[in-house]
């Protein structure tokens, strides 16, 4: 988290945060998780808050866990959705924003096909504003929660090893993972095909492998990702086909004590064996209730930390 104006903080990217940082969205997650185990409870820290989220690009799990989160802190929520807004009669996102804002809005969570557009409204608004993905960029509350996952299973996080295997070119998950791992003290597998590897990241130090077994073998957890064809010109493989073939993580691939996480939406049967669906091994519905606990952490530090 860092200030862009004065006596207000953004989160951005995992780029801002110190590891001290992290370690305290964490410490607050676990203290949300009691209160999302009790239903009845409801925390009051951001009543009388506000809360819009701006989402220009699908989304299931982000927008309504974000809403979930802010209405367990007791804020209230407005959410805009580009299609049926005035964007239509060609208003430009900042003035769409300001209007927004003058409504008496405390928070903006954006979600946007351009890569820094979260950047841009932070810079000229003058309240939080939360990155819930720009582009291929980074999408930092989600390496939160898939961190948090494995946070809660080991109980620690220093030394273990995490393979992230797909589409690490257009993922902005795996972005974010590239900067928290340092920080926390994960270590870092890469698989992908040669042409999903973004040739600056064969000098980060990571191993990359273009063989899944291999990057499988010895790991504590796998973080598969989703072939992002909204993003792709062209297959990354001759086909898809032959990309399922050689690169699907396949149910006989995991050991018992692996765990599996994918940020969703899942293509069954494209990165993920459909026998998967059941496997022990899975924590990624875990990803999700973890993500309600990681976005109450985040809307509370930036608006009451
Ligand atoms: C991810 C995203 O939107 O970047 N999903 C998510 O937020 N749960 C990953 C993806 O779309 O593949």
């Amino acid at each position: 988290m860092r200030p862009t104006q004065s006596k207000k903080l953004d989160l951005l990217g995992i780029r801002d945060l110190s590891s001290a940082q992290i370690h305290e969205l964490y410490a607050l997650a676990d203290r949300f998780m009691e209160v999302l185990q009790q239903p009845t409870r409801k925390a009051a820290a951001l009543a009388g808050s506000t809360i819009a989220l701006l989402f220009f690009e699908s989304s299931t799990r982000t927008k309504l866990s974000f809403e979930l989160a802010a209405k367990r802190l007791g804020a209230d929520v407005l959410s805009f959705s580009a299609s049926g807004s005035s964007l239509d009669k060609g208003e430009s996102l900042l003035d769409t924003a300001r209007n927004i804002l003058a409504m008496g809005v405390d928070a903006f969570v954006v979600r946007h096909k351009g890569v820094g557009t979260a950047h841009f409204l932070a810079r000229h608004l003058p309240v939080p504003v939360i990155n819930a993905g720009d582009g291929t960029h980074e999408h930092p509350t989600q390496a939160l929660l898939d961190t948090y996952t494995l946070l809660r299973k080991f109980g620690r996080l220093e030394g273990l090893t995490l393979t992230i295997i797909g589409d690490l070119f257009h993922s902005r998950v795996a972005l974010s993972h590239l900067h928290l791992a340092p920080k926390v003290g994960l270590r870092l597998r890469l698989c992908a095909p040669p042409t999903l590897v973004p040739p600056l990241w064969y000098r980060l130090g990571w191993p990359v492998y273009h063989e899944v077994q291999a990057a499988l073998e010895g790991a504590d957890a796998l973080l598969v990702l989703r072939m992002q064809r909204e993003r792709q010109a062209f297959p990354p493989l001759a086909s898809w086909q032959e990309y399922s073939r050689f690169y699907q993580v396949r149910a006989e691939y995991l050991c018992e004590n692996q765990v599996l996480l994918h940020p969703g939406p899942i293509n069954w049967g494209v990165e993920l064996d459909p026998r998967l669906q059941t496997a022990a091994q899975s924590r990624i519905l875990d990803q999700v209730t973890h993500g309600v606990a990681i976005r109450m952490a985040v809307l509370y530090a930036l608006l009451r930390g």
